[in-house]
């Protein structure tokens, strides 16, 4: 079994963060979004990763490099144009030769155990009538903004339908599939979608039509499609939900830690409250402020005087003298700073290396 991990795409929903980093590599609680995926493969015992990427390449092999440091083999499939997710498959012919394979949306983040859902394929394969396709099925309140599956009273998929106008049902197509190689020629057959993309969910409808079985499965817990901000806030709130505990950096006897925080090495408390879940990266400093519950601030910030919550700092950032921060994204080597004390709250989508100073 390989992995095809679906890396390309603009990102346009979380701009400014996007026009200087991949979608997939915005760190929720302090760890890019990928990084879960590919940790998922490996826990699903995959070690043989293909990563389609688009124009953030160079980012991304900077990010996973040969994938040695995950205990697995990447190779980087170049996609000129985001033509849709079957054409990923098409272009990542040679990588997956004959192989079965798992393929993933590197913005997907979900709750399910993959391991679990990949065994069920493998026993499935084994039965009297092998699926060709497994798919993974989640009930959402907006069905035309999603592939859809239609279920018989058995519950076999009898019909899919990329983003339809009228929905068949509510059940929605979730950013991880399973294949058997007959899925080439299933996307060697279909035409372009009126987004003129070649789309996954007309190539499994086209296995359906050639008689061929595709098994599905109910996602019960969440999943999250993080290309935009509240979603990707909502990410990071259920992952520090799951954090261990561990205080490996300094706190000095006027700090309160309260909860489920994680302050990693390196990393100064002083004269400040921290209350989980709470994610402080390597090296940052905490001075003179709270730093409240869902927020997760990276690497090597400086946090001075303020109250930070429900907030995403990333790696090298600065805020000071900032009454309230909520709600916010705020990107790499970014300040933001108050010269004059004005008691306001902030929610702000701050892109990399920004300054903003509030009057
Ligand atoms: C894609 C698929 C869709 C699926 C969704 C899951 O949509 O085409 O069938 O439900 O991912 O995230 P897209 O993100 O391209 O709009």
């Amino acid at each position: 079994m390989k992995a095809l991990i679906l890396a390309g795409g603009a990102g346009t929903r979380l701009r400014p963060i996007t026009h200087t980093r991949a979608k997939q590599l915005v760190p929720v609680a302090n760890k890019p979004i990928l990084f879960y995926g590919i940790e998922a493969m490996v826990d699903a015992g995959i070690t043989e990763i293909g990563v389609i990427v688009g124009d953030t390449r160079a980012e991304m092999m900077a990010a996973l490099g040969d994938g040695s440091a995950f205990g697995v083999s990447i190779t980087y499939i170049p996609q000129d144009e985001p033509l849709g997710l079957a054409h990923c498959v098409l272009i990542a012919r040679d990588f997956l030769g004959e192989d079965d394979f798992v393929m993933y949306l590197g913005d997907n983040l979900l709750e399910q155990d993959l391991a679990a859902f990949v065994a069920a394929f493998g026993a499935a394969r084994a039965s009297d009538s092998p699926p060709d396709a497994q798919i993974l099925l989640k009930q959402v309140p907006d069905p035309h903004r999603f592939g859809i599956a239609e279920l018989d009273d058995d519950g076999d998929v009898v019909r899919l339908v990329e983003k339809p106008a009228d929905p068949p049902s509510d059940l929605a197509l979730v950013g991880v599939y399973l294949f058997t190689p007959v899925i080439h020629d299933a996307v060697a057959a279909i035409e372009p979608s009126e987004r003129g993309e070649l789309e996954i969910t007309d190539a499994i409808q086209w296995l359906i039509e050639q008689g061929r079985r595709v098994r599905c499965e109910l996602l019960s817990g969440w999943w999250i499609d993080t290309g935009k901000l509240t979603p990707l806030l909502e990410a990071n709130r259920l992952l520090l939900e799951k954090l261990e505990p561990r205080i490996a950096g300094s706190v000095d006897a006027a700090s309160v830690i309260d909860g489920r925080v994680e302050i990693a090495e390196g990393a100064q408390i002083e004269n400040s409250t921290i209350r989980g879940p709470v994610a402080i990266g390597a090296g940052t400093r905490v001075v003179d402020s709270f730093i409240g519950p869902f927020s997760a601030v990276g690497a090597g910030c400086e946090v001075v005087h303020s109250e930070i919550e429900h907030s995403v700092v990333m790696d090298n950032s600065r805020v000071v003298e900032i009454p309230r921060l909520e709600d916010s994204l705020i990107g790499t080597d970014a300040t933001v700073m108050r010269s004059k004390l004005k008691p306001r709250a902030l929610r702000l989508m701050v892109g990399d290396h920004c300054h903003v100073d509030v009057e």
